[in-house]
Parts: structure tokens; C-alpha cells; sequence
């Protein structure tokens, strides 16, 4: 295709998916990098199963292309895509053997049977579970058969490894090992992975590149950090972890900052300039975690600029985490995490609230 990029190894141009009078799939368009994970992320039903979908060949498009190492590939079938995938409800071969398992997408391949016996034992090798070749599925646990289930992905090497909720099966510990397993696996191997999760935590500690996507569109496009930290919209900071969301008005430019009023009156300095109009009408977001909640009498060194007094309303112990409920004075309430210090107050507490200018985000009015 005349604008390929060399680097970019899947690339969806216009891609639309209408089932019927459903838009699963809005007018997708996607570079992948060669080597990289990205993450499709979004609520059930943004239609990110479907362009897995697509990309495998198990799906037509509606409108629009897919493009594989710059190559059309529309009209090409699912076994000439040379694409590992793994689903949900990883789906062993129950009756067949491990070994035949992980063999199954190489014989059809023309493939030796020394050659078959060679990668499938290094297959299991790299999923770290040399020897399971004779038993069958039912002897391994779930997170050993999903470990096979990737070996039997990779086996074939794939140009692309596809997988929808792969860990979603699992309980969280063990969906956290393998997260960490997949990641690493993925580095060291260095295959190119679209990988589907509703999970922004999964999102946000495995990928490169994380798309956010709401109803068949694509809301954001970037690294971890960019779309945790400046999210694009209200439906992505929301996505991607606690908020505080509070309508608000631009009232000027102060101290190289801007200068909001929130609802109840209050004035903010946000660190975020983007050149708005005084008078305009945005949202101003502050992520839970970034409120710094003090006791009254304690003086919060070097800040001067957004600090409020409060009362706790109420408070959640969380173990690792405590939230608090904070009212201020204007009966607005704040949500803050705190982490460092785990519940040193309680409800009917005088705080005082800091929110770092740095971490107010001014977004479009949702
Ligand atoms: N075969 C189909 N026939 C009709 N509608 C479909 C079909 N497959 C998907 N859809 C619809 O397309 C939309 C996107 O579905 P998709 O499965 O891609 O969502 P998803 O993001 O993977 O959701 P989940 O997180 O629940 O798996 C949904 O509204 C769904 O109901
Ligand atoms: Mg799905």
C-alpha cells in the first residue's frame, strides 16, 4: 500500500463493521509497529472482539481495508494469515494430548515430524512447561493450559499474535503472574501483539500502545502514561481509573498558569494550557490519587496555590489504599486515594486538601 510505513506490520484503513443495524466497528483506522503490544481497551460491546476479528479473517469488513506486512489481505483466508490468536476460553482440544495441542496449527503447514517434535518442545520450553507433552488438558490447571494455549499460538510463528481476554478466566493472582509472563514472553520474543482486555489495569501495566474505544470509535491513542495522564475526554479519564470531575469556567492566566472557577466558586490554577478563552466552559479532572490530603494543622511545605479545608464525610479502608470522602466548604465532595500513609484519618476529621496544578487536567465538557 502506497502510505505503508515499513515498521507498521497491521494496518486498518476506514475499517467500518455493521451487523445488520449494529455499528460494531466505526471507520477504524490502526497502525501497528512491528515488535510492539498494543491493547484494545473499552467497555463490552465497543467492538473489540470484532476487529480482532477482522484482522484474523474470521470476520469480513463492511467497509474499508486491512492490511497485513503492507499487504491487502480482505480477501485473504484465515490459515494464510499466519496469525497466532487465543481466546477467552483458551479451548484445548480436550481428548487430544498436549503435544498434540501445541502441533495442531503445524500440520497443516507442511512441516517435518522432527521438525514439529523441535519447536513444539521449544514451544513449551518458552511457556515454561517442558514435559506436560503427554498429559492431557484436564491434568494442568487453568493457568497452565493457558500458558499452552500461547505455546500453541507461537508455535506456528506468527507474524501477529492475536488475543481477546486471555486471562479474564483466571483468578487475580494468577491472571497477574500471567500478565507479567505474557509481557515478558512478548519482549523476549519480540512478536507483534494486539491484545483486548476491559481491564485498564492489564492495559496500563502491559502495553506499548493503548487504544481506548467507546461504541465502535477509537477515543485515544498513546502510551500508558499518556492516556492515564492526559486523557483526551471524559469517558477516557473515567476509563482509565478514579476522577473528580467538576464543571468549570476559564477565568484567566496567572503565575504561568490557568486560572479556572469550578461550580461552587472556588478558583483552581491548573498547570494545563492549551490556549482557551476566558469564559469558556470546560471540566476540570483530578485523579484521586493525586489529592494530597493532610491534617488541619499541618502546613504542607513549598505549596501554596490549591489548597482547601475539608471534613471527612467518609472513608474506605482498602488495604493497600485508603479512599477518602472530603467535603469542602462550598458542599462539594472530593474522592482521594492516599497510599502513602494507609487511613490516618476518619470520618468528621478537618483536612486539608492539596490538588498539585500539575495534576489538574482541563478536558472537554462532557
Ligand atoms: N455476530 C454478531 N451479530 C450481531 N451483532 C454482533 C455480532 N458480533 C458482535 N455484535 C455486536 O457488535 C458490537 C461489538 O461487539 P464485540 O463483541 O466486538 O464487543 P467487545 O468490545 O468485544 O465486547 P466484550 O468486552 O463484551 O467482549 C456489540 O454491540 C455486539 O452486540
Ligand atoms: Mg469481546
Amino acid at each position: 500500500m502506497d502510505n505503508a510505513k515499513n515498521n507498521q506490520i497491521v494496518q486498518l484503513r476506514n475499517v467500518v463493521k455493521r451487523f445488520d443495524s449494529v455499528v460494531a466497528v466505526e471507520k477504524m483506522d490502526l497502525d501497528i509497529e512491528e515488535g510492539s503490544l498494543v491493547t484494545l481497551l473499552g467497555p463490552s460491546g465497543c467492538g473489540k472482539t470484532t476487529i480482532l476479528r477482522m484482522i484474523a479473517g474470521l470476520e469480513d469488513c463492511t467497509e474499508g481495508d486491512i492490511y497485513i506486512k503492507g499487504k491487502r489481505v480482505n480477501d485473504v483466508p484465515v490459515h494464510k494469515r499466519n496469525l497466532g490468536m487465543i481466546f477467552q476460553d483458551y479451548a484445548l482440544f480436550p481428548h487430544k494430548t498436549i503435544y498434540d495441542n501445541v502441533a495442531f496449527g503445524l500440520k497443516y503447514r507442511n512441516v517435518s515430524k522432527a521438525e514439529i517434535r523441535k519447536r513444539v518442545t521449544r514451544a513449551l520450553e518458552t511457556v515454561r512447561l517442558p514435559g506436560v507433552e503427554h498429559r492431557k488438558p484436564a491434568q494442568l490447571s487453568g493457568g497452565q493450559q493457558q500458558r499452552i494455549a500461547l505455546a500453541r499460538a507461537i508455535v506456528i510463528e506468527p507474524d501477529v499474535l492475536l488475543m481477546d481476554e486471555p486471562l479474564s478466566a483466571l483468578d487475580e493472582n494468577l491472571r497477574e503472574e500471567m500478565r507479567q509472563e505474557v509481557d515478558n514472553l512478548q519482549s523476549e520474543l519480540g512478536i507483534t501483539t494486539i491484545f483486548v482486555t476491559h481491564d485498564q489495569r492489564e492495559a496500563l501495566s502491559m502495553s506499548d500502545t493503548i487504544i481506548v474505544m467507546k461504541d465502535g470509535l477509537k477515543q485515544q491513542e498513546g502510551g500508558p502514561e499518556e492516556v492515564y495522564d492526559a486523557p483526551v475526554n471524559h469517558f477516557v479519564a473515567d476509563f482509565l481509573g478514579h476522577c473528580n470531575f467538576y464543571r468549570c469556567r476559564i477565568t484567566g492566566r496567572e503565575k504561568g498558569l490557568t486560572t479556572v472557577e469550578v461550580e461552587g466558586g472556588q478558583t483552581l490554577y491548573s498547570e494545563h494550557d492549551e490556549g482557551w478563552e476566558v469564559g469558556e466552559e470546560l471540566e476540570l479532572l483530578v485523579r484521586a490519587q493525586k489529592i494530597v490530603i493532610e491534617s488541619r494543622t499541618e502546613e504542607i511545605p513549598g505549596v501554596s496555590l490549591n489548597i482547601f479545608p475539608g471534613k471527612v464525610k467518609s472513608r474506605m479502608y482498602m488495604g493497600g489504599e485508603a479512599w477518602y470522602f472530603v467535603e469542602m466548604e462550598d458542599g462539594t465532595v472530593i474522592h482521594a486515594i492516599n497510599i502513602s500513609r494507609v487511613a490516618p484519618f476518619h470520618e468528621g476529621d478537618e483536612v486539608t486538601l492539596h490538588i498539585p496544578p500539575r495534576h489538574c487536567r482541563l478536558i472537554p465538557k462532557d
